[in-house]
């Protein structure tokens, strides 16, 4: 299947490690050019010289906090500029998991909610001519009960709501917005690597928990987001796609 991809413009924000490195470096094998952030000028620079050893289209990169709406702003501004536009955008970071204290739930709303926003409202006219996807990261806390109650789980519950009201507002602009959602992914260094550590009877009742048996990996999810931002998923706008290995058991109508 061709994806269509090759020479697209993607800026992927939180990409230096974990579930956005595994995006963007896919984004990069199908020959797309991509932008990558996060707030440490040394990771940002070591994973665009990685990347540029085995990609075909341009790597590009700056540091930049999300938290911090203009070095946002400006770095949206300048990766489109240095790439020529933008087909994809995926804000990816989170500010994770945390009790429910009204400091996490600010940070939550921060970070996840405004993360998303403030980025999406920077790409959108920059969408308006040639059409776009936006795709946003989800997780299953969002549609299941998960451990307690906590502003992670229902703070991005909150973008699956904004992802298809955007989905039908600038459809005819030929920009798609959707979701995809993960369950408990693996891979070294983290959240659920800590876990794995710190609480190894949760981590084995979480393993079992899945229909597959096992944990996901960042390549997993990689792969449905990179599929859902691509010419391939052209008629595939407002869904919340839950990448989990059968972790969450309700039934999805
Ligand atoms: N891991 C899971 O099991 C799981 C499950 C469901 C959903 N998700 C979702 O998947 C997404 C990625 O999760 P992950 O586990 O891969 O995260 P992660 O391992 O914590 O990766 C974080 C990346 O984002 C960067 N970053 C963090 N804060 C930032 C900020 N304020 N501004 C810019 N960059 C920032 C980090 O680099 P610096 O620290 O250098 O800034 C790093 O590159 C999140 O939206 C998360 O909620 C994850």
């Amino acid at each position: 299947m061709d994806l269509g991809l090759r020479d697209k413009n993607v800026l992927i924000t939180g990409s230096t490690a974990g579930i956005g490195r595994r995006i963007a470096n896919l984004f990069a094998a199908e020959g797309a050019n991509v932008a990558i952030c996060s707030r440490t000028e040394e990771s940002v620079k070591q994973a665009v010289k990685e990347m540029s050893l085995m990609a075909e289209g341009r790597i590009v990169g700056a540091p930049c906090n999300i938290k911090e709406k203009e070095d946002y702003e400006k770095w949206v501004a300048d990766m489109a500029e240095e790439l020529g536009g933008v087909d994809v955008f995926i804000p990816n970071v989170s500010a994770g998991g945390g009790n429910d204290s009204e400091r996490n739930w600010w940070k939550n709303f921060e970070v996840d909610v405004l993360g998303t926003v403030r980025g999406v409202e920077a790409v959108l006219p920059l969408m308006e001519e040639t059409g776009g996807a936006i795709t946003m990261i989800g997780t299953t806390a969002a549609v299941e009960t998960f451990m307690e109650p906590q502003p992670y789980n229902a703070m991005k519950a909150s973008l699956i709501t904004y992802a298809k009201q955007l989905s039908q507002a600038h459809g005819e602009n030929g920009v798609r917005v959707n979701v995809v959602s993960p369950g408990p992914i693996y891979f070294d260094g983290g959240a659920w690597d800590m876990i794995k550590i710190s609480n190894e009877k949760f981590y084995g009742i979480t393993e079992k928990t899945h229909a597959l048996g096992r944990l996901g990996t960042p390549e997993e999810v990689a792969n449905c987001v990179v599929f859902l931002s691509s010419q391939a998923a052209s008629w595939v706008t407002g869904v919340n796609l839950v990448v989990d290995g059968g972790y969450t058991k309700r039934v999805q109508l």
